[in-house]
């Protein structure tokens, strides 16, 4: 499978944070936002990424992730012009997907949970229909909201509706046969005036093929849109990195873990880090051979 990303967007919700940098390269405690969803897609085992920025943004992802090989993925770039909508992830992306399955995941969402790894692992699985993931929030208006029947069969998807059928939130991970190109170029605009993923994902549950797969309360999801849930994520990060002395979402460790690069270029890695505590981290899971 392969995996896009992405990370345009005007952010004016951030504003002024956003005026001069791109939502996705602000920090999340002590690392750029960008680096959650990116290692989201390497724990499904996804190594070849496309990350789409807008175009002045572009050059600074690029400096930040290079080409991938450092983790051992392949990142490629693209850029989205005019923000207009999550479909258009798809179809900018369309030569790179090549008629392949597709993970598409929005670059401000973050996920952990002990039963995360597993949940991304099966979910890459998919060669048909569509596959989201929906989470139980106290707030569903302001997101996708799906209702379901008891056998988990999605009734119906509805983008920030003002009286939600359910708590439960369509999260920005998403996971698509590669089919999803022709379903794509279906999607008209909605009345916001953009071409909206839910759409696509309506398409899937018409025809019966839209599998829903529900995070349990043990995880935790983030959306950082707004400065607030910017800091809860951050905040929430802390917390549990300081608690644990273990990192969430470090693309070094991850990858390592994963077998994507050795210990030896991991060591390599650690060098451009030494002199703090992002450095300390990757040499401590060196010394005591954690993975
Ligand atoms: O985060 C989950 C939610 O994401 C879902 O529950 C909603 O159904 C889905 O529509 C989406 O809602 P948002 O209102 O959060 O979408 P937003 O327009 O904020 O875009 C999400 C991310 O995608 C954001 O980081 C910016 C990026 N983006 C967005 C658009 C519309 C782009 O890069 N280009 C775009 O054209």
């Amino acid at each position: 499978m392969r995996g896009i990303i992405l990370a345009g967007g005007s952010g004016t919700r951030l504003y002024p944070l956003t005026m001069a940098t791109s939502k996705q390269l602000l920090p999340v405690y002590n690392k750029p936002l960008i680096y959650y969803p990116l290692t989201t897609l390497m724990l499904a085992g996804i190594r070849e990424i496309l990350i789409i920025t807008t175009p002045e943004d572009q050059a600074a992802f690029q400096r930040l992730l290079k080409d991938g090989s450092q983790w051992g993925v392949s990142l490629s770039y693209a850029v989205q012009p005019h923000p207009g909508g999550t479909v258009q992830a798809i179809l900018i992306g369309e030569s790179f997907i090549r008629e392949e399955p597709v993970a598409l995941i929005l670059g401000d969402n973050i996920f952990y949970g002990e039963g995360m790894p597993g949940i991304l692992k099966e979910s890459s699985g998919l060669t048909s229909g569509g596959l989201i993931l929906a989470y139980y929030v106290q707030h569903p208006e302001r997101y996708g909201v799906v209702s379901f029947d008891a056998d988990e069969q999605v009734i119906e998807i509805e983008e920030k509706p003002e009286t939600p059928r359910s708590n439960w939130a369509m999260t920005g991970l998403f996971f698509y046969a590669g089919d999803v190109v022709e379903v794509a170029k279906q999607v008209r605009p909605s009345p916001r005036g953009e071409l909206e993923i839910t759409d696509v994902n309506r398409h899937y549950m018409r025809q019966g093929r839209l599998k829903l797969r529900l995070l349990g309360r043990g995880n935790a999801w983030f959306d950082t849109g707004t400065h607030e849930s910017l800091l809860e994520a951050a905040n929430y990060v802390a917390a549990v990195e300081r608690r644990q002395g273990l990192m969430i979402a470090c693309p070094e460790e991850i990858a390592h873990a994963l077998g994507f690069i050795t210990g030896d270029h991991l060591d390599q890695l650690t060098g451009a880090y030494l002199k703090n505590n992002y450095g300390n981290y990757l040499q401590r899971l060196r010394a005591t051979g954690r993975r």
